[in-house]
């Protein structure tokens, strides 16, 4: 299968433009459309260094069908990052969550019915199994979403296999763990605690800090969705985690270690309305097409303080904008 002309929705965002960076570092013949909204998530700046003769950008919303259609004629496959991706902001309302992860997964398959496109490749997330107490999550597990985010991907997840199993549209799906690195905007935990302590802000840490996530560089992320896009099967789901599970506590330390911040800085705050404890990916399956995730925890956590550290220009204009008045809503009352 060759795939020469990729789409990719939602490639303006921390993972999306990732993965046209590497796609377009991996294969020297591919081009890629780049189709994203621009939401408040979205920011150009993650792509002005991809070489514009092998990148299209288009902005356009999911959620209209034609934009969609148009941006995926002549395309080999489609690879869809396109979200509303904050828990936190699906707990203050889900109505955008269900017109992009839902609506605009639709329209992406129904397009690629149409088309007849080679390979649709749907994004998803481990938090549609909801929580688990003990041992890992596999793809064979029922999905049991338990806050609006997680519904409306799981939404969108089963919306495209019903396209596989009806109409026979070539749809793939991975579930990411928990993604961390550069260019990842500064309401996930991550980079908020980094870029609070570079600025002796407080680092809101929820409940009793004890929840645990599965840690995925985002370059391991990316190189799943690769390996699952063209060794895996339509019909098939693959898990991609990290292998770093961390309670959220020693994750604080670690950032505020590497930014040489002082403990006193953490400040509990009210948990998260439906906060699932614990998240836990076994990856055999697409470790058995031959991925591998490559960087190294310590490392990648290194390198991600240290690219906020040296990046102010991209998180600052950020966190002065539409950010505060999110986090004044988010934060002022916990
Ligand atoms: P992000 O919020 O950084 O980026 C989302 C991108 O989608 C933005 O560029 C935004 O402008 C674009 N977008 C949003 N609505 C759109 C619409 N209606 N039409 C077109 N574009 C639209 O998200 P991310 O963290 O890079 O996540 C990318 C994908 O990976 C999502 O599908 C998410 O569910 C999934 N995922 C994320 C993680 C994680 O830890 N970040 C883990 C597993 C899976
Ligand atoms: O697991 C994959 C998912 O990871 C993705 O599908 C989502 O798009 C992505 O947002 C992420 O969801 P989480 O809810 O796990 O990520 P978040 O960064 O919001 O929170 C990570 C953990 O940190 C979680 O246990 C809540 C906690 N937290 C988060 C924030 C924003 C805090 O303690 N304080 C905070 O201020």
């Amino acid at each position: 299968m060759t795939l020469q002309r990729i789409l990719v929705t939602g490639g303006a965002g921390f993972i999306g433009s990732g993965f046209v960076r590497y796609l377009l570092e991996t294969y020297p013949d591919v081009h890629v459309v780049n189709f994203d909204k621009l939401t408040y998530a979205g920011n150009f700046d993650n792509v002005k260094d991809v070489d514009p003769a092998r990148h299209t950008f288009i902005q356009g919303d999911v959620a209209d069908f034609d934009a969609v259609r148009q941006a995926m004629e002549g395309c080999d496959a489609v690879v869809n990052f396109a979200a509303e991706t904050h828990v936190d902001r699906s707990i203050m309302g889900a109505a955008e969550f269900i017109d992009t992860d839902v609506k605009g997964v639709h329209n992406i398959v129904e397009a690629a019915r149409v088309l007849e496109t080679e390979r649709v490749l749907l994004v998803s997330t481990d938090e549609v199994y909801g929580s688990i107490a003990e041992g890992q999550f596999r793809e064979t597990d029922p999905v049991g979403p338990r806050n609006p985010y997680s519904a409306s991907k799981a939404g969108g997840e089963l919306m495209g296999m019903a396209f596989h199993h009806t109409f026979g549209v070539p749809v793939i799906i991975t579930r990411g763990s928990n993604t961390y690195g550069p260019y990842q905007y500064p309401e996930k935990v991550m980079p908020l605690f980094i870029t609070n302590a570079l600025e002796d802000e407080p680092l809101p840490l929820y409940g009793d800090g004890k929840n645990v996530r599965d840690w995925l560089y985002v370059e391991d992320h990316c190189s799943g969705v690769d390996c699952a896009l063209r060794k895996g099967a339509p019909g098939e789901v693959y898990n991609i985690a990290g292998g770093n599970e961390r309670e959220n506590i020693e994750l604080t330390h670690k950032i505020l270690e590497l930014t040489g911040k002082p403990e006193s800085l953490i400040k509990p705050v009210t948990d998260r309305p439906g906060h699932d404890r614990r998240y836990a990916l076994n990856a055999d399956k697409l470790k058995a097409l031959g991925w591998r995730p490559a960087m190294d925890w310590e490392e990648g956590v290194a390198r991600t303080v240290e690219w906020y550290t040296d990046n102010r220009w991209w998180w600052e204009k950020i966190k002065s904008g539409e950010f505060k008045e999110y986090y004044k809503r988010q934060y002022e009352s916990r």
